[in-house]
């Protein structure tokens, strides 16, 4: 079958676990050139040598803080060093911190929620932009979530970011219209990845308790999806997905299992 993405530059932000990691090694499965940025630097590198040896050709790594401008703006320097293009730009860095009521909510954790999954989403794209417009058929593909769609208790900041990473996804589609840049955003429900962990603060017990009993979508499932929707052709745009795992009907209608 034709491979449409072979030696393609692929730029993930939030490499280091989760769908980010797992797109590492699917993108580079199709032979694809990575760029991979996230806080844990010593992560980034064991996702890059998997990678590697998955097929890619190239796999490099730089911290990268989504929260900062600065950080923003050096990794794109870097990217420059390495290539003046972009194929696929995957705005993936982001999570959840906490579950509390607007009641009982801290300041600290809306604020990082807003950095990193919605003005990390402007500062990324406005730095790959010149990379891109010049490259008819790339794409910016957003990770959002099913909570940009449906709000839940404990959830309105979290809510309240995808459903702005939802709105610029939208936006950027109007501004680049005409320039053969595609605009997406992939919107997953329910995934056991690192995310309760980060939303909880380190307490696993309440971590695993979110998938209890149910069967949930797999960093794999995602990235397998990354893929689809990237290796499309240039005139196809795959706008907005939202893909959940068949026992999660609805944010709140979960099927859950009994367990022993
Ligand atoms: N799992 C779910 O149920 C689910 C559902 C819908 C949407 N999502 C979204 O999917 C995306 C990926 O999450 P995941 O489920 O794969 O969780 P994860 O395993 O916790 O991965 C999150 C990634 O984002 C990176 N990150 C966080 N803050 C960052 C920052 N300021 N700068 C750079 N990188 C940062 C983390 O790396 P470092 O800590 O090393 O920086 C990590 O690589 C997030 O946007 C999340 O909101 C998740």
């Amino acid at each position: 079958m034709l491979n449409r993405l072979a030696n393609k530059w692929i730029l993930i932000t939030g490499a280091s676990s989760g769908f980010g990691a797992a797109a590492a090694q699917a993108f580079g499965a199709e032979k694809c050139r990575l760029l991979l940025g996230a806080r844990r630097v010593d992560r980034l590198e064991e996702v890059a040598a998997q990678a590697r040896e998955a097929g890619a050709p190239a796999a490099h790594v730089r911290a990268l803080d989504v929260t900062k401008t600065s950080s923003v703006d050096e990794f794109a320097t870097w990217v420059r060093a390495h290539t003046d293009k972009i194929d696929v730009l995957i705005n993936n860095a982001g999570g959840a911190l906490g579950l509390d009521t607007v009641a009982q909510g801290k300041d600290e954790d809306w604020e990082t929620m807003m950095q990193s999954n919605v003005l990390g989403v402007l500062r990324m794209t406005r730095a790959a932009l010149p990379l891109m417009v010049t490259n008819p058929g790339s794409y910016i593909l957003n990770i959002g979530s099913i909570a940009g769609h449906v709000a839940y208790e404990g959830g309105a900041a979290y809510c309240a970011a995808k459903a702005g990473e939802l709105q610029i996804t939208r936006a950027l589609r109007l501004e680049l219209s005409g320039t053969g840049v595609r605009v997406g955003t992939i919107d997953p429900g329910m995934a056991a990845t690192e995310f309760s962990v980060v939303r909880f603060k380190g307490d696993d017990t309440r971590a695993k308790k979110v998938y209890e009993g149910v069967e949930p979508l797999t960093a794999e499932d995602i990235a397998e999806t990354l893929v689809w929707v990237a290796s499309r052709p240039p005139h196809v745009c795959i706008d907005e997905l939202l893909i959940k795992c068949t026992d999660q009907a609805a944010i709140h209608k979960l099927h859950r299992r009994k367990t022993a």
